[in-house]
């Protein structure tokens, strides 16, 4: 078979482990329809990519089937699902579709929006720390700092206020890459880190593998500016040119479109490179995935 091939099959079991393991962790009887707006946010949608980094960063460590980093790969998608949540309401971006659907708190009212969004903050920390021994003491401490440190106020939520204090500013190159670092960048690292975290890596291959996450992290928000002007709402599964519209920097707005892919190109390279520094026999996945963050067309 092929390495695309392979890949495919790789991600597709990947992503039935995970959309199973969420359909279980996210509980429908949450009260007062609380359980029904946490699930329309987070089940049967979005790319998963986190995951999936979490699961072949795990994959390249010798940890691949390890229920740590199952977990991990769960409680990075209900932060990011929760963020975007949050990020649709009015307060926020005020965006009605997400995903190919109604935004949640179109779906359910805006109160309760921003409860199944502090709901799944908190399970997946719940998550990364069950009962009994199924994950280790000192992993589940590891797993969860470095989840609480890429969403807090060093992480996405910091970044996010950036985002909405930048409305309307003229971001400088500098200012801009540390916003999307912090609010996009942050998550996508962890997913690596925390991947990583579940195996066992030389000092060597764990450095290599945080520049990775910080290369991809980067360029995963680059290539969303770009996408939000080059393609339609149907592909992107949510609005498209809602960053010119509601006057945010971007990289676009800040480089230019020409410039800011071949910024995304140049980062590609630097997540190719730190690859093939860390030393990792197996690290085919990894870098697929980042091939696709570029790549992409939603
Ligand atoms: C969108 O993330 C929000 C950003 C952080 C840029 P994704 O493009 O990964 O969204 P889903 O998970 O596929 O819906
Ligand atoms: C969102 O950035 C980053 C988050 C932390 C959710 P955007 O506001 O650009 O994401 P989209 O384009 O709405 O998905
Ligand atoms: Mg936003
Ligand atoms: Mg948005
Ligand atoms: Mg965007």
């Amino acid at each position: 078979m092929k390495r695309d091939d392979l890949f495919e099959t790789w991600s597709r079991d990947q992503l039935d482990r995970v959309e199973a393991a969420l359909d279980r962790f996210v509980p429908a009887q949450a009260p007062a329809g609380l359980g029904d707006a946490m699930r329309y946010g987070v089940l049967d949608g979005g790319k998963r990519l986190r995951p999936l980094l979490v699961l072949a960063a795990a994959e390249a460590t010798g940890a691949g089937a390890s229920e740590a980093a199952l977990r991990a790969a769960c409680a990075v998608e209900l932060i990011h699902a929760y963020s975007l949540i949050h990020d649709d309401m009015p307060c926020m971006d005020d965006d009605v579709l997400r995903r190919g659907k109604p935004t949640v708190h179109v779906q359910f009212g805006e109160a309760q929006a921003m409860l199944a969004g502090d709901a799944m903050q908190a399970l997946a920390f719940e998550v990364l720390t069950p009962e009994g021994s199924v994950v280790e003491p000192a992993l589940q401490a590891r797993l969860v700092g470095l989840l609480a440190r890429a969403s807090g106020q060093d992480g996405m939520a910091g970044g996010q206020a950036i985002d909405l204090a930048s409305v309307g500013r003229a971001l400088g190159e500098q200012e801009l890459a540390d916003m999307h670092r912090r609010k996009t960048g942050a998550l996508l690292q962890a997913s690596v880190v925390m991947g990583a975290a579940c195996g066992r890596v030389t000092p060597l291959a764990a450095a290599a593998l945080a520049d990775y996450g910080a290369a991809i992290g980067l360029a995963f928000q680059v290539v969303d500016d770009i996408l939000d002007v080059t393609q339609a709402s149907d592909t992107l599964g949510k609005t498209a040119g809602k960053d010119a519209d509601h006057n945010k920097p971007t990289y676009v707005s800040v480089l230019g479109l020409a410039a800011a892919r071949a910024h995304a190109h140049e980062l590609h390279g630097r997540a190719q490179a730190a690859l093939a520094r860390s030393g990792l026999a197996d690290a085919a996945w990894l870098s697929l995935l980042a091939d696709r963050v570029v790549e992409r067309d939603c």
